[in-house]
């Protein structure tokens, strides 16, 4: 069977293709390198026995998105493609709606002109906003807070008419806690642009001697130390992930919410010990402003996952730097330009 992978030479989306490979399924890519490079495809095809094929596709343009399904061979979806950072969303949330939303809306319409029903939406914790209680239930209600969050929630709300509406589409929503790490070959990991805007990739780079020091947002938050507390989960248990929501949209029809996330939440100071332990050296950070937007706590209730599709996170905080290390030390200047 084949899946199309839109974002697929993305984070999240280069390590979901491996396990699909690994499990079997013929890939199919579809991405425009807005957030990744060719260097991405190149080793995600090492790690890769099957077929892994590859078409350059900004879903924006409808008639390219119609393209990817005129095979006739896809038999379902796993969608990441979408930008994603939190801030960069509120300076310019337009180009969030019209790309995320714009996207969506394209896959989906040539999803039901070729007939494919099933597809697993990379969606966010962040739909939660800032949650009433602790552990997060898919029930909890959802109030999100920046631009980005908002564009996830308005396509879960959009899968949720679409399938309402016609009973042939079965979908997976699956709510990402914060995904870090790397895959364990050191060949594929997380690879942002710039300075990265999230904490473990800037631990990994001050690690790594590419950055001076970390600056904590704030130490005056309701957790044990005062540092924000988040549900770290390694990228790796994340792919695997899709693959048992993927197994479930074979088996049954209909639409589903899953928490990706451990449970377990660690604050920022209890990620800079761990991964000081992982790369054997004392790792500077200095207490900074609060940063806007940031909520105290945050971690899922795994509950759901399991008892519907069988699946909890295997790794732990460890691996997670044990692997991120890795990545950093052989490639510390991430992915080679093209
Ligand atoms: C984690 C903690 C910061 C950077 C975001 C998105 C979420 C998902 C994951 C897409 C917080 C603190 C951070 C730094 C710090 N992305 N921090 N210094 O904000 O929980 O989640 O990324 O789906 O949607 O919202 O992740 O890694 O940015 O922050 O102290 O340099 O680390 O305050 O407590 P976040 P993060």
């Amino acid at each position: 069977m084949k899946i199309l992978v839109t974002g697929g030479t993305g984070y999240i989306g280069s390590h979901t293709v491996v396990e699909l490979s690994h499990a079997g399924y013929d890939v199919l890519i579809a991405d425009n390198y807005s957030n990744s490079k060719p260097e991405a495809l190149n080793r995600t095809r090492q790690l890769c026995p099957g077929s892994v094929e590859f078409e350059y596709c900004d879903l924006r343009d409808k008639y390219a998105t119609d393209s990817l399904f005129k095979k006739g061979d896809i038999d379902a979806v796993i969608h990441f493609a979408g930008l994603k950072a939190v801030g960069e969303s509120v300076t310019i949330p337009l180009k969030y709606y019209e790309n995320n939303l714009f996207s969506s809306i394209n896959l989906l319409n040539s999803m039901a002109k070729f007939g494919v029903g099933k597809m697993v939406f990379s969606s966010s914790a962040t739909v939660y906003g800032n949650p009433h209680a602790l552990p997060i239930v898919e029930d909890f209600p959802v109030q999100t807070t920046n631009p980005y969050g908002a564009t996830k929630l308005i396509i879960e709300n959009i899968m949720k008419d679409v399938q309402a509406a016609d009973k042939s589409f079965s979908f997976s929503l699956l709510r990402y806690f914060n995904p870090i790490g790397a895959h364990p070959s050191g060949l594929i990991g997380e690879d942002p642009n710039g300075i990265p805007n999230n904490l473990f990739p800037y631990v990994a780079k001050v690690a790594g001697g590419k950055l001076p020091h970390v600056n904590v947002y704030g130490n005056d938050y309701s957790t044990e130390d005062g540092t924000g507390v988040r549900d770290y989960i390694h990228v790796v248990d994340l792919a695997k992930g899709h693959l048992f929501a993927l197994d479930q949209l074979f088996e049954e029809s209909g639409i589903f919410t899953y928490n990706l996330g451990t449970g377990r939440g660690y604050s920022v100071l209890e990620v800079i010990s761990a991964f000081e332990k992982a790369c054997g050296h004392e790792i500077p950070y200095k207490i900074a402003p609060r940063r806007g937007g940031d909520i105290d706590a945050c971690y899922a209730d795994t509950s759901l996952a399991f008892e519907k599709l069988g699946w909890k996170a295997e790794l732990d905080i460890e691996d997670m730097c044990r692997d991120g290390w890795n990545f950093q030390v052989l490639n510390p200047n991430g992915y080679p330009d093209a």
